[in-house]
C-alpha cells in the first residue's frame, strides 16, 4: 500500500516571510480556506508573536478554517510559545510549531549558546509546549549543516520532551538531493524513538540553489513522512519547496515512490492564481506545474503528438491542476444565471453584491471582445473580490502620447463621491498617470514594481497590470485589468493606493 505523505503547507508563514509578500487578515483567511479546499493536511496560518496582526490572523484562521490542522511558529521561547497557543487554541486540532537552531555557525553567531544549552533549551521549550497543546512539532534550525552527532542527541531530548513531530530544515538551502536524502535516512537509523513512539519526520528545504523540491523528494524516498512548502514556491530568499510541485510528482511518479497525499490536485491553478493575485508575486511563464507554458505545445512537431496521443509530451493531465478548456461558451447574451453558474463552476461563490459588480464587467467586456476565457473571469474576480473599501474610483484617464509627444494625462478620480481632476506630463504615459493620480490622492509612496502580462493571446487581449508600492516596511499591491492598458495601469495604482489609504 502506498506510503502517506502529509503536507504542510507554510505559504502563510514562511511564504508571507519573503520581501513584498505581506498579506492583511482577510485575505491570509481566503488563502487558508483555499488551502483547507486543497486539502492539505497542516497549515502553518503565520508567526503569532510576530505582531498584533499576525496574531489576529493566526487566531481568526484558527476559529474559522476547518478541516486541516492550524499552527504557529514560535521561537524556543516562553512567551512566543504562549502567544502560539493563544492563537492556535481555537482550532479543532491545533499545533505549536517552535524551532532552535543546532549548527555551529547558527549556535555561535546568532544564539550565541553553547551546544549543551541548545540541548537542554529544546528539550524544555518542547515541554513546554507540550503541557499547553497535544500536538508539538520541533526544527533544529539548519539541521543541513548541523554536525549529525549533536542533531541526533538533541533529536532523542525533544521527543523525551514530547514533540510529535520532528522537522528537519535546509534553512539555507545548502544540501543536494543526495546528501539530504542521506541525512534523513540516517535520523531514522540513529534516533530509533522516532519508529517506537510513530514520531512524524518532517522536512522543509529551502531553494537558494534551486533544490528545494529535489531535496524534498530525495528525503520522502529516504523515509520522510511530511513535506513542507508553499504555494508557487514563495518564501525567504530564493523561496520555499514549491507544493504543486512536489504533490503533481508524488502522483505523477507514484510508480517511483510508492507514497501519496491527500491533496485535492484540481485545487491546484486556483489555489496558485489566487497566492499570486494577492501577494502580487506573479508566476514565471515557464514555472513547471502551474506557469502559463507549462502546459502549452508550441512547436507543430509537439503539437501533432499530443494530438495523436496526450502522453507523447505531456506527463500529466491538465484537468489533474483544474485547468479547465480555456475557451468559454459565454457570450455577451449570457444571462445573469449562466455567469453564476459558471463561476459556480470555476469554484468561486461570490456574494450578491460582487456578482452583480462582476456581471456588470463581464457584459461590458463582452461588448469589446468575442470570446470570453477563464482567465478573463479571474481577472474580473480578481478586480471584484480582492479589493478594499475604496476610497478612490477611477472616473476617466485620458492621455496624449506618442513619437514626438511628450505624455500628457488627464486624471478624474471620484474621492468619495467628488470628482477632482489633474493633469500630468511624464516620462512616458503611465508615469504622467500615475503623477496625475499622486497630484490627486497626495498619499507618498514608492512604486517598487509595475508589471503587464496580456491575460489571453490574441491582439484584443486585457492587460493585468500588478503593481506593489511601498510606504515604510510594508508593500501594498493592486491589480487592475482593461483592453485598455492605460485604464488597467490606472485601476491598479489607485487599488494599491486605496489599500495603503485603507491600512
Ligand atoms: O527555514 C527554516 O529553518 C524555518 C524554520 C523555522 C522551520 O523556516
Ligand atoms: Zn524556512
Amino acid at each position: 500500500m502506498p506510503r502517506k505523505i502529509k503536507i504542510f503547507d507554510t505559504t502563510l508563514r514562511d511564504g508571507e516571510q519573503c520581501p513584498g509578500a505581506s498579506l492583511n487578515t482577510e485575505e491570509k483567511i481566503e488563502i487558508a480556506r483555499q488551502l483547507a479546499r486543497l486539502n492539505v493536511d497542516t497549515m502553518e496560518a503565520g508567526f503569532a508573536i510576530a505582531s498584533p496582526g499576525d496574531f489576529e490572523a493566526v487566531s481568526a484562521i484558527a476559529k474559522l478554517v476547518k478541516g486541516p490542522r492550524i499552527c504557529s511558529l514560535a521561537r524556543a521561547k516562553k512567551e512566543d510559545i504562549q502567544a502560539a497557543w493563544d492563537a492556535v487554541k481555537h482550532s479543532d486540532k491545533p499545533r505549536i510549531h517552535t524551532f532552535l537552531a543546532t549548527s555551529p555557525i547558527h549556535m555561535e553567531a546568532k544564539l550565541r549558546m553553547k551546544p549543551e544549552k541548545v540541548l537542554k533549551t529544546a528539550a524544555e521549550m518542547v515541554a513546554f509546549a507540550r503541557s499547553l497543546c497535544d500536538d508539538v512539532e520541533f526544527s533544529p534550525e539548519d539541521a543541513g549543516r548541523s554536525e549529525p552527532e549533536f542533531l541526533y542527541k538533541v533529536l532523542k531530548a525533544v521527543i523525551e520532551a514530547g514533540a510529535t513531530t520532528l522537522n528537519i530544515p535546509d534553512t539555507v538551502g545548502y544540501t543536494t538531493p543526495d546528501e539530504f536524502g542521506k541525512l534523513i535516512a540516517s535520523i531514522i537509523k540513529h534516533v530509533p524513538e522516532i519508529k517506537k513512539k510513530n514520531i512524524t519526520v518532517s522536512v522543509h528545504c529551502h531553494n537558494d540553489l534551486g533544490l528545494a523540491v529535489a531535496n524534498s523528494l530525495a528525503a520522502v524516498k529516504n523515509g520522510a513522512d511530511q513535506v513542507e512548502c508553499t504555494i508557487n514556491g514563495i518564501g525567504e530568499r530564493a523561496g520555499n519547496a514549491s507544493l504543486e510541485e512536489v504533490v503533481m510528482a508524488i502522483k505523477t511518479r507514484k510508480d517511483f515512490f510508492d507514497c501519496e497525499t491527500d491533496i485535492n490536485t484540481k485545487e491546484i491553478y486556483r489555489t496558485s492564481r489566487l497566492v499570486s493575485n494577492l501577494t502580487g508575486m506573479l508566476v514565471q511563464p515557464n514555472k513547471a506545474i502551474v506557469g502559463a507554458n507549462a502546459f502549452a505545445h508550441e512547436a507543430g512537431i509537439h503539437q501533432a503528438g499530443v494530438l495523436r496521443a496526450r502522453e507523447t509530451y505531456e506527463i500529466m493531465h491538465p484537468a489533474d491542476i483544474g485547468l479547465t478548456k480555456s475557451k468559454l461558451v459565454l457570450g455577451k447574451h449570457s444571462g445573469r444565471h449562466a455567469f453564476a453558474d459558471k463561476l459556480k463552476e470555476m469554484g468561486y461563490e461570490l456574494s450578491e453584491e460582487h456578482l452583480e459588480k462582476a456581471f456588470k464587467k463581464f457584459k461590458d467586456l463582452a461588448d469589446k471582445k468575442k470570446e470570453i476565457e477563464q482567465r478573463d473571469l479571474e481577472a474580473i474576480v480578481a478586480d471584484e473580490v480582492y479589493v478594499v473599501e475604496e476610497r478612490f474610483v477611477l472616473e476617466e484617464v485620458h492621455i496624449d502620447s506618442g513619437t514626438n509627444v511628450t505624455p500628457r494625462a488627464k486624471v478624474r478620480l471620484l474621492d468619495n463621491g467628488k470628482a477632482i481632476e489633474a493633469t500630468k506630463e511624464g516620462a512616458g504615459p503611465v508615469d504622467a498617470v500615475y503623477k496625475a493620480i499622486d497630484a490627486i490622492v497626495k498619499a507618498p509612496s514608492s512604486l517598487v514594481d509595475y508589471t503587464i502580462q496580456a491575460i489571453t493571446g490574441g491582439t484584443d487581449a486585457q492587460g493585468e497590470v500588478t503593481v506593489r508600492i511601498k510606504k515604510g516596511d510594508c508593500i501594498y499591491v493592486g491589480h487592475g485589468a482593461s483592453m485598455d492598458i492605460i485604464v488597467a495601469s490606472a485601476r491598479a495604482y489607485l487599488a494599491a493606493l486605496n489599500r495603503l489609504l485603507a491600512a
